[in-house]
């Protein structure tokens, strides 16, 4: 999976992908789990997650592309690749792994095999991604900030201001490929990996 994740990158040619790769893998991004206790809450989880949700993106944009032609200007298939791959980089640096298995009288079961430390950038999700990509140098349109940043947005919206639900609503009616992404990561996360 680690092999067909980097080939798919690279298959964009994107300046900086290089460089994203090289860094995703520093910070145990291909080992790190996809959640702590919920979907893919195993080793190389988040590498299975991204991958899932590339595939879903790239089925649902054909279905799409057929339904309405027109689409295809603003769907490039490289475009769902790293909006789809690279959704979660936010992740890469936040699980850590607990150890279980030692018996503390009754309650040795209930502790989780990961737990979540933002501790070291902690700027939130979809921007995290966002600016952790821009740091690293990969040259990202519009569309592809815009999808990655708001990708959570079902999420994250009952806790914003009214002025970022504005800006979120302003994004969805200019990029299909936030809402393409955004459905994507539902359905992998929760039908395809549930
Ligand atoms: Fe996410
Ligand atoms: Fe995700």
């Amino acid at each position: 999976m680690k092999q067909e994740f980097i080939d798919r990158l690279k298959s964009t040619s994107r300046e900086g992908i290089e460089s994203v790769i090289t860094e995703l893998d520093k910070l145990g991004f291909f080992l790190a789990p996809a959640s702590s206790r919920f979907h893919l809450n195993r080793e190389g989880g988040l590498l299975e997650h991204s991958l899932n949700v590339c595939n879903v993106a790239l089925d649902v944009r054909e279905v799409m592309i057929v339904r309405r032609p027109s689409l295809v200007d603003k769907l490039p298939i490289d475009s769902v690749i790293i909006a789809t791959l690279l959704h979660d980089t936010c992740k890469a640096d936040i699980y850590r792994t607990n150890i279980v298995g030692s018996t503390i009288g009754k309650f040795s079961s209930a502790i989780p095999k990961y737990s979540v430390d933002y501790s070291n950038f902690p700027l939130g999700h979809g921007e995290k991604s966002v600016i952790m990509l821009l740091k690293w140098g990969l040259k990202l349109t519009d569309d592809e900030i815009m999808a990655i940043r708001w990708h959570m947005h079902a999420w994250d919206l009952p806790f914003q201001s009214p002025d970022i639900k504005g800006n979120f609503q302003a994004a969805k009616a200019t990029c299909p490929l936030l809402s393409l992404i955004q459905a994507a990561d539902g359905l992998a996360s929760h039908i395809l990996e549930a």
